[in-house]
């Protein structure tokens, strides 16, 4: 690979904006290429972060020249999909989280990239959080004892638009697959994946069906108080 990683996004929404404007604060690495449903799109996104290739579809980023990467930053039901695209080419794949919407999407997107030998990777940033690793260094070592409960919230007020991927079901709308990733994260961290027997949860609906709000527990009965 060359030194400079040469950089494409499929999906060319609000996270993808702020993900090329970062790129350019990363020494060794370029926006190279951009893939939208809207070929305009596209052109005008490229030509803001200063991209060489620009296309109207998705698949066309399987042929591009002198690609290392992709980023896909659709919405969650398209993350599979687009990521056949990346890894049947051959090509490293970033995924944004939830890195698919069921298991057997994800086994799919797995074996894809082993059979062609390609990098994949689920977009979590908060595994690189600074203060996240210094956290998580410092359970692991014991600094501060046994580690008995791991308690954890993220919330956000939103206006109710059923149209948007937040509410839409067709888009993968509801709270666990866009925030509660996060504190389930955080829990896996610390003490692994739980028996699904140990995991219970309840959540609040929309009328579309999507969850606005969800609690969950798990329980891990090696961490019972001593
Ligand atoms: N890591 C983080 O902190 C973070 C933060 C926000 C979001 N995300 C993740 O990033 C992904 C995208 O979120 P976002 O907020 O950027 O969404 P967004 O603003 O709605 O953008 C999604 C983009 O996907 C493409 N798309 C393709 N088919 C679509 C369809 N049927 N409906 C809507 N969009 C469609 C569109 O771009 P084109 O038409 O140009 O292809 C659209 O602009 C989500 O999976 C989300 O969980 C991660």
């Amino acid at each position: 690979m060359a030194s400079t990683i040469n950089w494409g996004i499929i999906g060319l929404g609000r996270i993808a904006r702020k993900f090329a404007d970062d790129l350019k604060r990363v020494p060794n690495a370029r926006l190279h290429a951009v893939a939208s449903t809207d070929t305009s799109r596209a052109r005008a996104f490229a030509d803001e972060f200063g991209a060489t290739h620009a296309y109207g579809n998705y698949e066309a980023m399987a042929n591009c020249p002198n690609l290392d990467v992709v980023y896909i930053a659709t919405p969650h039901t398209l993350h599979a999909a687009a990521a056949m695209i990346t890894l049947n080419a051959g090509i490293a794949t970033l995924v944004e989280k939830p890195f698919a919407m069921h298991y057997g999407e994800a086994i799919r997107m797995v074996e894809t990239a082993r059979r062609h030998r390609a990098f994949l990777m689920e977009a979590l940033w908060t595994r690189f959080i600074p203060g996240v690793q210094f956290a998580l260094d410092q359970a692991e070592q014991g600094a501060v004892g046994p580690i008995h409960t791991v308690k954890s919230d993220f919330g956000f007020r939103t206006a109710p638009d059923p149209s948007s991927r937040l509410f839409n079901p067709a888009l993968g709308g509801g709270s666990l697959l866009d925030i509660g990733i996060y504190p389930t994260l955080l829990a896996l961290s610390v003490f692994g994946k739980p028996e699904d027997e140990h995991i219970q949860a309840a959540a609040t609906f929309t009328p579309a069906g999507v969850d606005e709000s969800c609690a969950f527990s798990f329980q891990y009965p090696e961490t019972g108080w001593p």
